[in-house]
């Protein structure tokens, strides 16, 4: 049984000001963490360069979206080496929000997705089905095709800097957390992709991450399940809760 590092990112997506986030790096960074759990947060790119210099692990950082190309005229966009050069070492890619509201397609996605790994940046990959899609019975088709298209664009030994997030879109925001069942049957179908996809020994060593509505009441259960392998929290990451979602698997 290979041992996957316990993995929890904190999604702050648009919210916080100053002194919001210079609470929340005081409570991390003065919580209690064995080293156990591999934890990351994602303020607005606005705190990144603050939240990067005051946490205590700079390694602790990630953006929350970049762009594709290195510089030029793309107004509003951070390239992934900006976002080395502020030594920040994590982003998420694919998340539901980018997708639903700012119109990043699969192929866009994983765009992004090489284009931060080529520049020296480790990525956090979302996938996730809509409500209709799982009524629909559709999760595992549209998980795997949004999986494929990052698969088509990253070599194998790439897989090593990419966590998968899985994401149910109906779960997001919602308090309307997947079961544990839910949740292990689609990560139990991703692990299984990645094995036929790639190699089994990538399926092993990737990180498959639950998000969606997790929260200090709902995390030990869900971190029980044998191929969920940590959260990507949104809501409760600004919360002093996210302390427990971090220790969670213990
Ligand atoms: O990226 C994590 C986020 O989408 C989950 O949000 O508020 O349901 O934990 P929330």
């Amino acid at each position: 049984m290979v041992a996957r590092k316990f993995f929890v990112g904190g999604n702050f997506k648009m919210n916080g000001s100053l002194t919001e986030i210079e609470t929340i790096i005081e409570r991390i960074n003065e919580a209690k963490f064995d080293g156990s759990t591999e934890i990351v947060v994602a303020p607005p790119a606005l705190y990144l360069l603050k939240i990067q210099e005051e946490l205590k692990a700079p390694s602790q950082v990630a953006a929350q979206n970049s762009f594709t190309e290195k510089s030029g005229a793309f107004t509003g966009e951070i390239s992934p080496s900006q976002l080395k050069d502020a030594n920040v070492h994590w982003v998420i890619l694919g998340h539901s929000e980018r997708r639903s509201l700012f119109g990043d397609t699969d192929k866009l996605v994983a765009d992004k997705v090489k284009a931060a790994i080529e520049n020296g940046l480790a990525v956090i990959a979302c996938v996730g089905e809509s409500l209709e899609q799982r009524e629909a019975g559709e999760t595992q088709e549209i998980v795997e095709r949004q999986l494929e298209t990052i698969a088509k664009e990253i070599s194998e030994s790439e897989w090593k800097d990419v966590v998968i997030a899985y994401e149910p879109v109906w779960a997001i925001g919602t308090g309307k957390v997947a079961t544990k069942e839910q949740a292990q049957e689609v990560h139990d179908q991703i692990r299984k992709w990645l094995a036929k996809r790639v190699t089994q020994s990538v399926a092993d060593q990737t990180r498959i991450i639950y998000g969606g509505s997790v929260n200090g009441k709902n995390c030990a259960d869900l971190a029980n399940a044998p191929d969920i392998d940590g959260f990507l929290v949104g809501g409760a990451s600004l919360k002093p809760e996210f302390i427990d979602i971090c220790n969670s698997h213990k």
